[in-house]
């Protein structure tokens, strides 16, 4: 007998079942074994180790210093805490747009140290070769098109994507080569509604939407940003469903003041 709980795993298969069906995918991301374990159990699809750790856990301004071992770290306490989830892992900047062998060394560094299962990476024709050689790796790939952070030296600023008719027009061609090279499913990021809409309906796999509307076959929101612990965050498009900052300001200046006035701890917390 097993002692492992049977649950039914989330598989890129399911993914693209449940497009197949008009059931919407929920993906969050997580950095660690302790959210990552509470995102599971309450529900979650999928789990993206996002490079967006490079903002929120570690504080850089973009995700362009963000290296492979550091996104292999966090992918491993994530793939800790998980038992039904699919779990996606970012290719940090640099791991794969050179060349496509460093880009299939880079990806096949994430499935065996990490024990995730899929790696997601960002752009259209220019790293098609790089997704072609991670596919035939036997690596399911999720692409990322519209506004990727990790371009954002060459657009300037994070603003809305794709607006103009050729950038909309790039990004149908980039979704199907990305659907043809295998991809798995794609996030559009930060683009028009009608635009996602338009690129949804034209393709089989699933589209995961940030900033893209509600016709996308599923939504991601960053950890932080949907708890409000970056209360400063304010885009558009998210909805923020809990204001944790705020709590948790209010639970540590309570902690503080107990502790000075040595309310805590007391005799039941005691030994
Ligand atoms: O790194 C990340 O969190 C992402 C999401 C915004 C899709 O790529």
């Amino acid at each position: 007998m097993s002692i492992h709980k049977e649950v039914k795993k989330v598989t890129t298969n399911t993914l693209l079942k449940m497009k197949a069906n008009g059931e919407k995918i929920s993906m969050l991301t997580a950095y660690d074994f302790s959210f990552a374990k509470i995102f599971d159990a309450a529900g979650i699809d999928v789990l993206l180790v996002g490079d967006s750790a490079g903002n929120v856990i570690a504080g850089y301004e973009t995700t362009v210093p963000v290296t492979l071992e550091q996104m292999i770290y966090h992918a491993q306490c994530v793939v800790r805490g998980v038992s039904r989830c699919l779990v996606v892992v970012d290719m940090p900047f640099g791991t794969y747009q050179s060349n496509s062998d460093i880009a299939v060394a880079s990806a096949i560094r994430i499935m065996k140290e990490t024990g995730g299962h899929s790696v997601k990476l960002e752009g259209g024709e220019e790293v098609i070769e790089s997704i072609k050689k991670i596919v035939s790796a036997g690596i399911p790939v999720m692409g990322h098109l519209g506004l990727t952070p990790q371009s954002i030296y060459k657009f300037g600023t994070y603003n809305v994507r794709a607006k103009e008719e050729l950038e909309a027009e790039k990004l149908k061609h980039d979704i199907k080569l990305l659907e043809a090279a295998g991809c798995f499913a794609v996030v559009l990021e930060k683009i028009p509604a009608a635009l996602a809409k338009e690129v949804t309906a034209s393709v089989s796999i699933p589209t995961i939407g940030i900033g893209a509307g509600g016709d996308c076959d599923g939504q991601v929101l960053v950890m932080h940003d949907m708890l409000g612990i970056n209360s400063e965050f304010k885009p558009r498009f998210l909805r923020q469903y809990l204001n944790l900052e705020k709590q948790i300001d209010v639970a540590v200046k309570q902690y503080v003041a107990d502790v000075k006035s040595n309310d805590f701890p007391n005799e039941s917390e005691s030994y």
